[in-house]
């Protein structure tokens, strides 16, 4: 990894606060009124500007978390689960994917997987990259139902252009 502070990283990338506000409305169609959120790689915990809730629990090493902790370092439990896990433009992070799917699953029902898939480098601090062809094998070694592919075609404002368009893939998983 390099020798970078993520957290820094994250307060840095936070300030374009809208950049993802149509990946979080698409990403909210997906969560029932009324449910528990369990939010792993929460960052800044964005998110709860486009949902209701009052059960919500994130994890990350950044200061906003409710729970700091790095991915890589112990497995965490709780002796409770959510209705839903979300993993928003964080499975690349964690050293072992299957280790940590295979645990953290049982923590919620259902979970929405995010990814940017037009990387093709790792992009820095990633470990892993995923794209629509190797996201679904990963996704259904672990769960028992994976929604097709969600595409959303997202805006994002740059520095010095006026935008750029991506488009990000989201998975909706039944344990
Ligand atoms: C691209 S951001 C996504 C934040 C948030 N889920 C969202 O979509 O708005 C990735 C997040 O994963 C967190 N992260 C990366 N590696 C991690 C690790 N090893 N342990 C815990 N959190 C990690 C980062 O701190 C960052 O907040």
């Amino acid at each position: 990894m390099p020798d970078r502070d993520i957290a820094e990283v994250v307060k840095i990338e936070y300030q374009v606060k809208d950049r993802w506000s149509e990946r979080n409305s698409t990403v909210v169609e997906h969560i029932p009124a009324g449910s528990s959120i369990l939010d792993l790689g929460c960052g800044d915990k964005d998110i709860l500007n486009y949902v209701e809730c009052s059960d919500y629990w994130g994890v990350d090493l950044c200061e906003y978390a409710d729970q700091i902790h790095d991915f890589d370092d112990e497995l965490l439990t709780w002796d409770r689960k959510w209705d839903i896990g979300l993993l928003l433009g964080v499975i690349y992070y964690p050293h072992h994917t299957d280790r940590f799917l295979s645990h953290y699953k049982q923590f919620a029902d259902k979970w929405i997987v995010v990814i940017n898939p037009k990387t093709i480098l790792l992009k820095d601090q990633w470990n892993h990259c995923f794209n629509e062809d190797t996201m679904p094998p990963v996704l259904l070694r672990h769960f028992s139902k994976v929604s097709s592919r969600i595409d959303i075609p997202t805006t994002i404002p740059k520095l010095g252009r006026s935008h750029e368009t991506k488009t990000f893939q989201m998975w909706v998983c039944e344990v």
